[in-house]
Formats: C-alpha cells, structure tokens, sequence
C-alpha cells in the first residue's frame, strides 16, 4: 500500500479546531478501509503572515505541489484586517486556488434530513428537499482581473474589472454539463447578460457548449433572478454554473438554506493530475475560535470529498458521508444546526462532534474483525451499510 501525501492547512480562527476534528475522522476511515495516508502540515494565511511576513509562504505553495490533495480549514482574522490587500490572510486562499490552477470550484449544497428544521424557508419548501451542486468559476474573473487605485476628478478612485475568455468559460461550462450528466440532467448557467459584456460572452459560450450536451436541459439566469428563485423553488436547482464572485454569493445564499454555514463542503479542482484542494466554504468565524463550538462538519465533509475525488476511495468517502447521517439522525447538533428543540440532547462540541462521527465511521464496519483497535460489541449499532443513500456530488439523489 503506498502512501498518499495530505497537504494540511489548518489556518486562523476555527481552522485548526475543525481540522483537528476531521483528521480523526480520516484515520477512522483509513483504518476501516486500509488507506495510509501522510499529511504535511503547511503555513497560509494571517499565522503565516506573523510567522514568516507572507500570507502564503513558497513553502507551502511547493509543498502543496507535490501531495496529492490539500485539505484547509479557514483563513483571516481581525488582526489582519487593516494590512493591504496584497498581504490579507485571503490572498493564501487566492494565490492557491491560482498556483495550483484549481478553476473548478464543486459546493454541493444538500438539506439534511434531520436538518429539516434549521432550514429558514417556508416548511413546505424545505419538505420538498435541497440537493444541488454549485459549480463556481474559481481562477478568473473579478477576483483575478485587473485593479487599481488612480486620481480622478472625483478624487481617489478604485477599479477592478470582470475578463473571462472563452477557454475559461468553456472549461468550467463543461465541469457543469458532465456534473449534470451524472445527476438530474439540470444545467443552470448563471449570468447578467442583461448588463456586462463578460456576461454575454459567457453565455454564448455556454450555449455553444450545450451542442455537445444535447442530453442536458440548459436554462439560463440572470443573477438577481437566480438569488430569487434559489429561494423559491430551491428543489428545483440540480447543477448551477457561475462566475467566481455570482458563485461565492449564490454558494453563501444556498448555504444558508440548508440549515446553516456550518454543513457545506467543497472541491476545488484543475486539470488531471494536478492536487485538488478541499475545504468548507465557512470562514475562521474568530468570534468562536478555541472555545470549542464550531461544527466540524463542513471540514469533514470536505474530506469525504477528497476522498472521492482527489484519492479515488469512493468507498471511505460514502462511509464517511454515511457516518454524519447517521450522527445527525441520532440528534447530535453543535451549536449552529441546533434547533433549540427540548427533544434534542444539548449541543456539542466541535471536538465530540468529530469523535462521534469517527466513531460511526468505525461502528458502519460491516465486518468488525476488520477493526484493529478492541471495541465492544456494544458499541455498534448493527448498522452495517457501506453503500451511499446519496452522493454528494456527481449523482442524483436516491
Ligand atoms: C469563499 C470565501 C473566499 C472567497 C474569501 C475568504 C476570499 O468567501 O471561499 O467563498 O471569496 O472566495
Ligand atoms: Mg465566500
């Protein structure tokens, strides 16, 4: 068995606490499925600014280069905010996302069952169940364009500019199409073609693209349209292509109607062979950091991703999706996905969160002897499904 190198990056604020939850979920994965994996704790964002003077020290870029796949928790902090925006703790997350070429952005956005309840839409609309992938241009447009400062007749002036190219249009539209392919056969391209010019040239790219998809029902957005009908008919979305900022709002939006920040997961992907990089779409969210109360969730789910995605263990990656099903089902909540219901036993932590579904990854072994470690047989549930109830991305729901 050779050994698969993990980039860590565990970050500011929360970061390190939910990393810290979901390594343990991934040995409990890796003992269950004889994967071994090594990880190499690398330096971004404001604890690499204190540390070394830069947000993304070339260490951690080289190193990241060669493992297989880079899981990271969050970036930023109060204390960073007043450095330039060259120095923020953000640019790690951008000079990664660009250094690795990772333009493909995958944030599934699924309502929990059991979550049901955190959801702030009508019930009726949460009844009818949230399960979409949110494909998010990631290496261009307004966060990668041109920007400056210059002197105007109105004083000081400040611009950043939207440039897409039809390469870059085309290869995401195609990470959208092949998504959809595998799932509802639902593609919405997302734009304001109404106004920009970017705009236009990616729509037309993306119907260009749609003749090879002929298999794929294509509907296009306008963006303050898609905000609105994401939460009218949220049922109604399967696979959503965007632009990198649409696609940061519109993955926040649909965060939100899925209970909470705290639960969504994503990949983020360039060309084969290249690592792939995985991480909650939440932040360091520094008014909770080190007290013990973020959810870990996001983070481990991130890791079944990467299990799936970037190391080819679609196995260990159902198992670990299965393992948070079944801990929300048995009631456990942290703080953010608790509902205040009376039925429901205290919420809590991010670390008991991460023992409890690493626990549960161990607890779906179908076959205990393949455990190492001597458990009683009471701690099982006699749950031993391996198979997914549904995918997290790239497959419809079952
Ligand atoms: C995200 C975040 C980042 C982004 C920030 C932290 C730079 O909001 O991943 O959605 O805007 O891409
Ligand atoms: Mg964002």
């Amino acid at each position: 068995m050779s050994r698969i190198r993990i980039a860590l990056v565990p970050g500011d604020g929360i970061g390190p606490e939910v990393i810290n939850a979901t390594r343990g979920v991934l040995d409990a994965a890796c003992r269950r499925f004889g994967i071994d994996l090594s990880y190499d704790e690398l330096l971004a964002g404001g604890i690499a600014i204190d540390a070394t003077g830069s947000p993304l020290p070339e260490a951690t870029l080289a190193t990241a280069r060669q493992c297989q796949a880079v899981l990271l928790g969050a970036v930023g902090g109060p204390r960073w905010d007043t450095l330039p925006g060259h120095l923020r703790p953000e640019r790690a997350l951008l000079g990664l996302r660009s250094g690795l070429g990772l333009y493909a952005n995958l944030r599934p956005a699924v309502l929990h069952g059991p979550l049901a309840s955190a959801c702030p839409l009508h019930p009726a609309i949460a009844a009818r169940g949230i399960d979409m992938v949110i494909v998010r241009e990631l290496t261009g447009g307004l966060y990668f364009g041109e920007r400056g400062r210059k002197n105007g007749p109105g004083g000081e002036e400040a611009f950043d500019t939207e440039t897409y190219s039809v390469l870059e249009v085309e290869r995401i539209a195609r990470v959208g199409f092949e998504l959809a392919r595998g799932r509802k056969r639902r593609l919405v391209s997302v734009d304001k073609a109404n106004v920009l010019e970017s705009s236009r040239l990616w729509r037309e790219t993306v119907l260009r693209v749609a003749a090879d998809y002929p298999d794929v029902a294509l509907e296009h957005l306008y963006v303050d349209n898609a905000a609105m009908q994401l939460i009218r008919r949220p049922d109604d979305f399967d696979v959503m292509v965007t632009s990198n900022l649409f696609g940061d709002i519109l993955s926040d939006e649909a965060a939100m109607i899925t209970g909470s920040i705290g639960m969504l997961p994503s990949a983020s992907l360039g060309a084969p062979g290249t690592p792939g990089m995985y991480e909650p779409i939440h932040g360091s969210a520094p008014d909770i950091a080190g007290q013990d109360k973020a959810n870990p969730l996001a983070t481990i789910l991130s890791a079944a991703m990467m299990l799936r995605l970037s190391l080819g263990r679609p196995d260990a990656a159902a198992a670990v999706e299965e393992a948070v099903r079944t801990v929300l089902e048995s009631g456990v909540r942290t703080l953010d996905i608790h509902d205040r219901s009376p039925e429901l036993p205290p919420a809590v932590g991010t670390r008991e969160m991460g023992r409890l579904v690493a626990r549960a990854v161990l607890d779906g072994d179908p076959d205990p002897a393949s455990r190492t470690t001597s458990r009683t047989s009471s701690a099982r549930k006699g749950k031993g499904r391996t198979a997914p109830k549904s995918g997290r991305t790239g497959r419809s729901r079952s």
